[in-house]
């Protein structure tokens, strides 16, 4: 040992080598340091706890509502309807084909008997369509091509006291059932 060191160490026999203090105030910093990403992970969790809850609150505050169209319809009048050709006006709101024949006025549903995809009227060859399995439909309703097992179906149609068509959806008629022959089932004009 130097004569200094030696020196030095006969003053202050207490005092800890500098080496050993370099490490202890190094294990400081790093407690330190987990302290504080201890610290900010918890702020993280309360943050997305705090979140969670408000979302849950508005979502009780302004439930999913489900806007269906409505049911029952006003069609306009029957001469609003030309004779032998399918009417696609209340295709997409109401997912309603209305037909006009030599006696009277049909509305055919646009679900497709098969598995309930929406068929598509090809008036060149007088039929309806189904895009996904190929079904097919005469103007009538009745299935003559494809999977779909039934033809389909119509709904309820009366004429309101001022002349205007109703069509109701709540009531629907199927053919194999034998309830396209239901008065309501058809509208004569
Ligand atoms: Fe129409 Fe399958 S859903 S043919």
């Amino acid at each position: 040992m130097a004569e200094t060191d030696k020196k030095t160490a006969t003053k202050d026999p207490g005092r800890r080598p500098p080496a050993a203090l370099d490490h202890s105030s190094e294990s400081a910093i790093v407690t330190r340091r987990s302290f504080f990403s201890w610290l900010s992970f918890g702020w993280l969790a309360f943050i997305a706890a705090t979140g969670g809850f408000f979302t849950m609150m508005l979502r009780f505050f302004f439930p999913n509502v489900l806007f269906e169209p409505e049911q029952t319809f006003r069609a306009g009048f029957p001469d609003d309807y030309v004779k032998g050709e399918v009417d696609l006006r209340w295709k997409d709101k109401f997912g309603v084909w209305m037909v006009r024949n030599d006696e009277g006025i049909y509305a055919l549903s646009t679900v497709c008997t098969h598995l309930g995809c929406t068929p598509n009227w090809l008036s060149n060859e007088r039929k309806f369509k189904c895009p996904c399995h190929g079904s097919g439909f005469q103007a009538s309703g009745i299935n003559f091509e494809g999977p779909a097992p039934r033809p389909l179906e119509r709904y309820r149609i009366v004429l309101a006291d001022d002349g205007q068509i109703i069509v109701d959806k709540t009531r629907k008629f199927q053919q194999e059932k034998g309830q396209w022959s239901d008065p309501e089932a058809f509208l004569k004009v």
